[in-house]
Order: C-alpha cells, then structure tokens, then sequence
C-alpha cells in the first residue's frame, strides 16, 4: 500500500533534511498514527505522500505506483484515490454539505443518480444526512470535519491521510472523529493519522510511527504516544 525506502527529504538545496533515511512499509488495511512534536516532519511526510511534494532522494510508492518518477499527468488520478482529511477542514463555505461531497464526485464523471446516492450514503456514515442542506459555515467545527470525512470516502479511496484531523476540535468531537475513521478503517481502508492528540493515540492501541527531527525513533504495534520518561 505504501512503502517508503531510505527517504530523505529537504526544502532546499542549502537547508537541513527535514526527514532522514525513512524506512517502512503501510499494509493494506492498516491503521497507522504518525507522531511527534511540532516540526518533526509529519505534514512534510503526508505531502510526500499525496505527491504534493517530491523526495530529495529514496522511493516512495503508493497503490503500486513509483511517485518519484510518476508523469505530471497521473497526479490528479493518485490524488482522487486517496481521501484527505485536514486541520481546517477545506471545505466551501458558502456551499452545502451536500454540494461539498457532490463536487469530488463530479470531477470524475459520476452520474447525476450516482452522485445522489453515494452523497446521501456517506452522509448517512457520518451521521449527517438532516444536514445535507445546511451552508457548511452554518455547522459547528465538528459537523464540518464530519463533512471532511464524507468527503473524503465519497470516492471509495483505499487510502486515507489525515493531517491533524482535531486538531481544532474539543476532547469530545475528537473522538468522535477518530472513531468514524477507525469505523472506515474496519471497512477495509487504510488509514494515515497525524496527530498530537495524546489521549486518542494511547487509547486506540494501533500502529504508532513516531517521527523526531525527520528520523524515525520507534515503530510500534499496539503503539503508545509517548513511553513513560
Ligand atoms: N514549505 C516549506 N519550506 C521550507 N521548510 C518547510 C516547509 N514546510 C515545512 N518546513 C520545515 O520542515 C520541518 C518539518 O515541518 P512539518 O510541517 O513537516 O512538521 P510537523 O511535524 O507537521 O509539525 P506540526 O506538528 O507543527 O504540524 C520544519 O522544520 C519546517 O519548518
Ligand atoms: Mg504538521
């Protein structure tokens, strides 16, 4: 699904790696937390991964597909196969949760019927249908990061990556996101968290990549955010 080899990544040809030598594999099917404190190069890492971004040197694949050497043109089919989830949500505020979910689903060419029906399914996931009408900036942080994940499943991705997906949300919201993609997750797709979110990363007993200055400092199943000082 993802497989990162001897991955080293800086900015600028006269800065500092900001990533060193990164070395694993994601499996179909996983559910993986990226931690580490504040620069320690996990945005920088998911980028990679949607080829927002290319490696100063190393592979990265992602479905099969070699991202380094991957052709201009192919982008926008690797972008519509993962779901992205972010910090600020990035949805259109001045339009409905419906035609927020509606427009990923355009882009490839679904029909009007299908959009119908794959918009009001995964609003139903999210438990947000009565919404479906609502402004998105008419709905609190946590309905709109509920929109974010529709979103983000409407295409049925095999991969999700999320960059602080509450970061900007109450303990409570929080774990009602994390919950909806961990139910995602035991749909069958792989999900990619980065977060700071401490309680929720110990409380999910999943794989915890954890990232400092750019390196990898522990890999572990059944992970924790941090081990006791
Ligand atoms: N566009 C950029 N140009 C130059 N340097 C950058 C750029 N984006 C990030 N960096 C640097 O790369 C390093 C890693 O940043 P990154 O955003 O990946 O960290 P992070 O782990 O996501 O941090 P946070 O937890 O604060 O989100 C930092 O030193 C940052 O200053
Ligand atoms: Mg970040």
């Amino acid at each position: 699904m993802i497989e990162v080899k001897a991955l080293y990544h800086r900015y600028s040809k006269d800065s500092d790696f900001v990533l060193s030598d990164l070395n694993f594999t994601i499996k179909r099917g996983e559910f993986v937390f990226i931690v580490g404190p504040s620069g320690a190069g996990k945005s920088t890492l998911l980028k990679l991964f949607i080829r927002e971004i290319v490696p100063s040197q190393g592979s990265i694949s992602i479905l099969g597909q070699d991202l380094v050497t991957m052709p201009q043109k192919k982008i926008p089919f690797l972008r519509r196969s993962i779901g992205m989830v972010f910090q600020d949500f990035r949805l259109l505020e001045d339009r409905t949760a419906f035609d927020n979910i509606a427009f990923v689903l355009r882009v490839t060419g679904a029909s009007a019927g299908e959009i119908n029906r794959r918009t009001s399914h995964v609003l139903d996931l999210v438990g947000l249908r009565h919404k479906a009408y609502a402004r998105v900036c008419d709905l609190s942080g946590g309905e709109q990061q509920r929109i974010g994940l529709a979103r983000a499943i409407a295409n049925r991705p095999a991969l999700i990556i999320a960059d602080e997906p509450t970061g900007n949300l109450d303990p409570v919201t929080s774990l009602d996101i994390m919950s909806l993609l961990r139910q995602i997750n035991l749909r069958g797709t792989t999900v990619v968290v980065a977060t700071h979110d401490r309680d929720i990363v110990d409380r999910f007993q999943k794989r915890v990549i954890h990232l400092e200055n750019g390196r990898i400092t522990s890999d572990e199943q059944k992970g924790v955010y941090a081990r006791a000082l």
